[in-house]
């Protein structure tokens, strides 16, 4: 007999949304058919287009994150880089960085990679086993060479959204730069560089914001400099051998991902117009019935900030099934239910050695804003089948 297909239930948004809004992919296609060329070359009239499109982008981004200076925005292809773009410009020699232990490893690598390089050094400060962190632990590590101070917005381990106003706020007070990694909060949780202190915003534009993979930025803001680590053409300045000092240039030298940032300006219009609280209620909704479900399955283990504290989440939930391997209930529900969730280690080992999940990693449910409370439903009755002795 043939096996019955299974419609699938992608629960894997924290690693990418799936589902993009209609236009996100309108405008990628309108680009590439009616424009189609670089911005900053040619004089012809689509190059033009292309530069507007470049300035469009911008004002978007700048608009949903509260950006002081446009020039200041910086493209990258993914948060990752905008991380590094920001450690490796920034940090010198004998500079100390403190960082929570619910960072992800595009945040420690390039740090260890410094500590190998340049000789900086870092306090980690560490969260407790719900993963909630006390902000003023933070002020306790700052030292007198302290220069940077870095957070994860929200963990994409446990979901649980961090104190970034508080520390935000300390770092001010102290002129320590503040870098935040909003890789599950950009287009999901309001964010205001400004109010939130934010020195160095980093984003990605595949995950919450909905746009295309290939996109993502770094928002900096007017009081720090940075040096730029690659160099190369910008389409300016072309008379001189020596890269241009005026931002964004510095840093945006080659040629750009067009295609990507006609759907990300697309993705930042569809949810200024939506709203972010308007994604964040639904995503809470989701979260928040998941959680008050899954939460009664006995068998069943939640990570983070327990159920009824979806306001203090992302849509992220970590779980484990007693006496079974992550791996195993991952692949029993993508193969029995058609369900698609992340497990292991969540490229953050630090985190789960902070949770106490290190080595085996947990089940990752991460919901978006194209899923329903049915897929929710199948989830929790998915997890009782699979949670039963
Ligand atoms: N860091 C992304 C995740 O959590 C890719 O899945």
């Amino acid at each position: 007999m043939k096996k019955k297909k299974l419609k699938p239930i992608y629960l894997d948004c924290a690693a990418t949304t799936r589902q993009k809004p209609p236009q996100v992919l309108k405008a990628v296609v309108q680009y590439a058919t009616e424009v189609g060329v670089s911005h900053g070359r040619g004089t012809y009239e689509a190059g033009i287009r292309a530069n507007e499109l470049i300035f469009q982008t911008r004002q978007a981004l700048g608009k949903l994150f509260h950006i002081q200076r446009l020039d200041r925005l910086l493209y990258t292809k993914n948060v990752t880089e905008a991380v590094n773009t920001a450690l490796k410009g920034f940090l010198k020699s004998g500079d100390h960085v403190v960082l929570s232990s619910m960072e992800h490893n595009a945040v420690i690598r390039p740090l260890n990679k410094l500590k190998a390089q340049k000789g900086i050094e870092y306090t980690i400060v560490p969260a407790n086993s719900l993963g909630r962190l006390n902000p003023y632990d933070f002020e306790k590590a700052f030292k007198p060479n302290t220069k940077l101070a870095c957070l994860v917005h929200a963990s994409n381990v446990t979901g649980n959204l961090n104190p970034v106003e508080e520390v935000g706020a300390l770092c001010a007070k102290r002129e320590v730069a503040f870098l935040v990694d909003t890789a599950q909060t950009a287009g999901v949780v309001p964010i205001d560089m400004q109010a939130m202190h934010i020195d160095f915003l980093c984003f990605t534009g595949h995950k919450g914001l909905m746009g295309p993979p290939g996109t993502g930025g770094l928002a900096v803001s007017p009081k720090w400099n940075l040096e730029s680590f690659i160099e190369g053409g910008t389409g300016s300045n072309s008379d001189k051998e020596e890269q241009p000092s005026q931002w964004p240039d510095k840093f945006e030298s080659g040629t750009q991902n067009y295609w990507g940032l006609a759907g990300l300006k697309a993705a930042a219009d569809f949810l200024l117009k939506t709203s972010v609280q308007a994604v964040r209620r639904k995503e809470e909704a989701l979260t928040g019935a998941f959680l008050a479900e899954a939460g009664r399955i006995k068998g069943v283990k939640l990570y983070g900030l327990p159920g009824g504290a979806e306001k203090e989440r992302v849509g992220v939930v970590s779980l484990n099934v007693e006496g079974r391997d992550p791996s195993e209930v991952g692949f029993e529900l993508d193969q029995k239910y058609g369900i698609m969730t992340r497990v292991g280690l969540h490229c953050a080992p630090l985190a789960h050695r902070t949770i106490g999940t290190h080595p085996v990693g947990t089940v990752r449910f991460s919901f978006g804003y194209y899923n329903t409370e049915k897929e929710v439903e199948k989830a929790v009755k998915a997890l009782k089948e699979l949670a039963k002795p």
